[in-house]
Formats: C-alpha cells, sequence, structure tokens
C-alpha cells in the first residue's frame, strides 16, 4: 500500500508531500490526511528515547512494539514551547526543515515504513534547562498521534552528567492500538483471518448467501462490538473499486446507512458515509460531511483484495434518521462495485446481498440472507420458456409443417397444435416470471438485463395478439401476419438468449461463468438442427414434385398454410428422419434447460457443491 503523507498547506489547496512535513506545519504538527482525518487520540505505541552524548542529545523514535512508522515529525521545545537547538540527522531518512530558526525540526524523507529514526540535538549554547520533544506520529494515513512529548530532559553545561529520565516518553501502551501483526497476511489463501470469530465474537454478513461458513464471501462485512465500541470490518475480494455496509430498516437499498471503504487508483483506502437512494434512481451519494461518525481504522489492499475496519459513532444522525446502533436493529446490507468516482461510488456490480432479518450489531448468531425464492423462480421460469419452449415450438413451425400431414387435434394441424402448445405456455412463463421479478426488485435496476429482458417480454406478449387476429390463409394480408410473426418471434428469441447470457454476469443472480459455456452449448447446437433440418428441407423439396416446402421463407411468401400443398394426404420426404431429429432435439433442450434450472435454483452453486461435499464427508 502506497501511503501518502499529506499535509495542509494552506486552507485550499491540499498536496501530498511524501517528502516530509512543510513549514506551515510548524506550529500546530497536525498532518492534513484525507480531508480531515482527526488524529489518534489514545496513547501512541511509539516512544521518544534519549541519550547524552557531550552536551548533546541523541533522540531516538521508535516503537516499543515494534509496529513501524511512515511519517514523523520532530521539534525540541522548552516547557514554554519555544523551539530550541538544532537537529542533526543520522542515517538518511530524515531531514531537517527550517520553522523559527535553521535545522530546528526534523521530519521524514519518504514515506515508507521505518523501525527507528535516530538524531542528533544540539542545544543552544547558553541554554540550560529542561528540553521536551515534541513528535508527531504517523502510522500510517490515517492513524497518526499528534504531539507526543517526551520525558523532560535538562540540558545545559549543569546537567551534563545528569542520569537520562528512565521512562521513555509518556506512559507507555501495552495493547497495541488498533495494530495487528503482518503474520497472517502469507497464509491468507489458506487461513482468512477475517472469517475468525464469526459467530462467536463478530457478527458476519457476507455475499453470496452462506458465504460466511464457506469462507469465500465476495464481499462480506462484520461487526465487533466492544462496550460503546463498534467496529465495522469489510472486505471484498473480486477487484473491488469498493466495498460498503449499509444499515437499512426493510433489505431493501434506499434509506439506508451506509459505510464506504473507496480505493481510487492507487490511493489509499478512504472510508465514507453515504446514503442510498431507493427507486427509482438507485445509488449512494456521500452525505455532506463524508466523515462524520466514523473513523478508518486499518485498510488494506493486497492482491486486489480490499480490506479496512471502521469505527462508527454509538449513535450518529444521518440525513435526518438518527442510528442508534446499541437499541436498534438493522438489517445488513453488503455490496461491493468496481467503479469509482472522485465524489461517489458506482452500481453494486460484484455483489450484493440484504440481510432476511433485522438483527441487533451486538448478537452475533449468523445472519442468513433474505430469501432469493423470487429470483429464482424468475430465472428458472424464462430459462424453461426461452431455451425450452420457444425453441421446440419455433423448430415445429419452421420445419413441421408437412410431417404428420392428414392427422390432426381437434381439428387442427398436429404442427400447429403443438406449437401453439409451446407458444402459450412460453408466454405464460415470460408473464410470470416478468412478474415475479417486479415483485422481488419493486423497481427498475440499471444494466442491459433489464432492457433486453422487458423487450423480449413485450415481443412475446404481443405474439399471440397478433396471432389471434391473423388473417385467414389465403386472404392477401396473410403474408405480411406471416413475416411480422416470423420476426416478431425469433427477435424476441434471439434478444431472450442475449438477455439470459447477461444474467450470468448479474451478482444477484450468483450464477457460475461456466453458465455461459452452457449457454453457448444450445445455441452452437440449436442452429447446428436447423441447419440440418434447413438441408432436408431442400432435399426434400428437389426430390418430389409436390410443391410443398418445408422451408419457411418460401412457405412464409407463400399464401398460407393449407392452399400451399398440393397434396394434404402424405408426407414430405424425410418426415421419419425428421421426427428423429426432433426428437433428440426435445431431449438434448430438455437435458440444457434441466441443467439451467439447477444451476440456477441452487445458485450459488458452487457453495452447493461444498455443502453436499461436505455432508458427504460427514456422513462417510
Ligand atoms: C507538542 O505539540 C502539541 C501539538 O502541536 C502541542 O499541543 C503541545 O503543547 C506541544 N508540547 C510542547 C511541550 O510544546
Ligand atoms: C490491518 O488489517 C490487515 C488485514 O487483515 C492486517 O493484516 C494488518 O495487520 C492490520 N494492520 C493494522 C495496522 O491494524
Amino acid at each position: 500500500m502506497i501511503v501518502v503523507f499529506l499535509f495542509l498547506l494552506s486552507l485550499a489547496s491540499i498536496k501530498a508531500l511524501p517528502q516530509g512535513a512543510p513549514t506551515k506545519v510548524c506550529g500546530t504538527m497536525r498532518p492534513f490526511h484525507g480531508g480531515g482525518i482527526p488524529p489518534q487520540t489514545d496513547i501512541s505505541p511509539y516512544s521518544i528515547y534519549m541519550r547524552r552524548q557531550g552536551g548533546n542529545v541523541i533522540v531516538t523514535l521508535k516503537s516499543d512494539l515494534n509496529i513501524p512508522f511512515q511519517g514523523f515529525m520532530l521539534q525540541a521545545k522548552t516547557p514554554n514551547r519555544e523551539l530550541l537547538g538544532t537537529f542533526q540527522p543520522i542515517g538518511n531518512e530524515a531531514h531537517t526543515i527550517d520553522c523559527v530558526q535553521s535545522e530546528d525540526t526534523l521530519t521524514h524523507n519518504a514515506a515508507q515504513n521505518k523501525d527507528m529514526i535516530e538524531v542528533e540535538w544540539q542545544p543552544p549554547e547558553d541554554y540550560e534547562g529542561p528540553v521536551i520533544f515534541n513528535t508527531t506520529f504517523a502510522q500510517n494515513y490515517q492513524t497518526f498521534w499528534v504531539g507526543v512529548e517526551s520525558q523532560p530532559l535538562r540540558v545545559g553545561k549543569r546537567f551534563a552528567d545528569d542520569p537520562v529520565p528512565n521512562v521513555p516518553s509518556r506512559s507507555k501502551s501495552t495493547t497495541p492500538p488498533n495494530f495487528f501483526p503482518d503474520t497472517v497476511k502469507q497464509s491468507e489463501t489458506v487461513f482468512d483471518p477475517f472469517y475468525e470469530g464469526c459467530s462467536v465474537s463478530k457478527l458476519c454478513f457476507g455475499a453470496p448467501a452462506n458465504c460466511v461458513n464457506s469462507k469465500n464471501c465476495k464481499a462480506v462485512a462484520a461487526v465487533t462490538v466492544s462496550g460503546d465500541r463498534y467496529e465495522f470490518e469489510m472486505k471484498a475480494n473480486v477487484n473491488p473499486g469498493w466495498v460498503g455496509v449499509g444499515l437499512s430498516d426493510d433489505a431493501k437499498m434506499g434509506d439506508d446507512s451506509v459505510i464506504e471503504c473507496v480505493r481510487d487508483g492507487n490511493r489509499p483506502i478512504k472510508a465514507f458515509m453515504s446514503w442510498t437512494s431507493g427507486s427509482p434512481n438507485f445509488g449512494a451519494a456521500r452525505v455532506r460531511n463524508p466523515q462524520l461518525g466514523i473513523r478508518l481504522l486499518n485498510s488494506s489492499v493486497v492482491n486486489n483484495v480490499i480490506y479496512c475496519k471502521v469505527a462508527r459513532d454509538l449513535k450518529t444522525k444521518v440525513n435526518g434518521k438518527d442510528f442508534d446502533l446499541a437499541n436498534d436493529k438493522y438489517h445488513l446490507l453488503v455490496a461491493a462495485g468496481s467503479d469509482v468516482t472522485a465524489t461517489s461510488v458506482g452500481f453494486h456490480s460484484l455483489a450484493y446481498l440484504a440481510s432476511g432479518e433485522k438483527k441487533s450489531l451486538s448478537d452475533v448468531s449468523a445472519v442468513a440472507a433474505a430469501s432469493k425464492l423470487l429470483i429464482r423462480l424468475h430465472g428458472s421460469f424464462m430459462l424453461a420458456a426461452w431455451i425450452g419452449t420457444v425453441s421446440v415450438g419455433t423448430l415445429l413451425a419452421r420445419y413441421y409443417r408437412t410431417t404428420w400431414v392428414g392427422s390432426s387435434i381437434c381439428g387442427k394441424d398436429i404442427w400447429f397444435a403443438w406449437h401453439r402448445m409451446f407458444m402459450v405456455l412460453t408466454w405464460a412463463l415470460t408473464v410470470t416470471g416478468f412478474v415475479l421479478i417486479f415483485v422481488e426488485v419493486r423497481a427498475w435496476s440499471p444494466g442491459p438485463h433489464p432492457i433486453l429482458g422487458t423487450i423480449t417480454t413485450v415481443l412475446c406478449f404481443l405474439q399471440p395478439i397478433g396471432a389471434y387476429f391473423r388473417p385467414h390463409p389465403g386472404t392477401p394480408r396473410r403474408p405480411i401476419f406471416n413475416w411480422i410473426h416470423w420476426f416478431g418471434g425469433n427477435a424476441a428469441h434471439i434478444i431472450g438468449i442475449v438477455t439470459i447470457f447477461y444474467a450470468v454476469k448479474l451478482a444477484k443472480a450468483e450464477l457460475p461463468e461456466f453458465m455461459d459455456w452452457i449457454l453457448v452449448a444450445y445455441v452452437a447446437f440449436h442452429v447446428v438442427v436447423h441447419l440440418v433440418l434447413s438441408i432436408i428441407g431442400c432435399i426434400s423439396e428437389k426430390s418430389s414434385e409436390r410443391r410443398v416446402t418445408s422451408f419457411p421463407m418460401k412457405d412464409l411468401g407463400g399464401s398460407g398454410r393449407s392452399s400451399a400443398y398440393a397434396d394434404r394426404n402424405a408426407d414430405a420426404p424425410y418426415s421419419g428422419f425428421r421426427k428423429f431429429i426432433l426428437a433428440i432435439y426435445i431431449v438434448v433442450i430438455l437435458a440444457i434447460v434441466v441443467a439451467l434450472i439447477v444451476i440456477t435454483a441452487l445458485a450459488p452453486i458452487e457453495e452447493s457443491w461444498q455443502n453436499l461435499r461436505d455432508s458427504v464427508m460427514k456422513s462417510e
């Protein structure tokens, strides 16, 4: 992580100064980090050691807990807070700046981790009295302590042999604030410390559903409560630009208070408070003071995994709404997305999930996701319709008009009766699936899937209406109907398949990537069967004298189904083979539909497999 030490240059302009503190902050010693990240108020983990060398003092800055620091600013002062003496850096990690007099302040050269800084300080010739070394330590960009004072040390000729006070600086801290040693990092793939303590000491919730158990969430949040301290940890591992956790009253987006951790390019992670808007313009806008009530405690970006830890005040008022973490219950929303702008985050394109029940944040028992029944039904219905029934229905209409000639169902040609049945099924499944998804999401969501899906549904909805009012065969307007019906049906089918491809990309659907390949296999199979049947149609036409054709375009141009037939009592040639192809087609399509529906119903399927494997292992 590249951490930049930022200082306030003027009220208006902020510049990153990785090369150390500028003279502007001589008086305050306070870095201006991240638009006003406050300094830490607890005891710093860093100490100031002193030892005499002649009349000079060797000052050592370091952590008793071996926590490296990245930036610092050191001044020597009288008890009246006047700057005193000059510094002479030892080593090449620091340089002096001139605040009041020359070389009276020391700061870092670069914002890399350093374990220790040593410097020689020379008191003014004529000074006798105490000196206090005053230091600002920055552990990283967002964690810093301002004005850590050393014990007073008396300097001057008279005190040259006095023992140095034994106590390094202020009272020593024993527990490292916000610091956990890096030791767990290497083994992260096998052992993810994030999940340690889930359901035991912290409340964890992640997307996709149930991923906390399998420790493979795309985005996960955890709430740890100790006393009045509420800490939210977040992590997203799919190369995200941001990850967020929301507190919601209704398990739906809209009017929720969100803490978002944002990575903007190579810059360090920042935490913001934002507020979601629901339908129709889903989004999360930062609140006016996006740091109010929250404090970023730790963050990292390792191998495109974002992690952050944010403390949130017990009580906050966001957008006029009171959030009382101790007394109120909330649905948790967890989300992650890739797009980030300077002032907001983009759509939760990578993961999104809402908890099914409201929970008190201090209740660490496992949180279940809101039911996904409607989404799964929507997916299953649409797959059954647009991979299943529509494919068979079109095939029948296109190539089987001269098969089963002579027999009929309820006075209709067999191909027509079946075509109608499959298409009515398609229509019913599509309309139901369409209604279901709007019952679930209650609003319009962005993206190609909803747009294409709606176009498909509208086309599909109109098809039977058009068919009902179709002109009689043989009338002059019949060919027009044939063309429109053919075009509407095929357009709907193609757009429908594209829509399904886009569904695989939806985080909400939790579909595996390999589903794309099943869909590709379907498309290939469908095309091959159409080719084979078209070729058979040509051959069959050639080999017979009849003007009957199973080739669709001719039929469409002709004057309708029955009148085009020269001989209504016999099938076109190769009918047996066509029936055979149809049987194979139906079996394969059925298998594909079943596979796709199983994947959709059990989504996320990787996890279902894992659970299955686990239960098999257990029973062995
Ligand atoms: C040390 O620096 C801090 C922050 O600027 C200041 O509040 C404090 O008074 C300083 N202490 C001394 C002894 O100058
Ligand atoms: C911050 O979190 C990371 C990831 O969990 C951890 O490895 C690291 O030690 C933490 N650092 C601090 C300063 O808390």
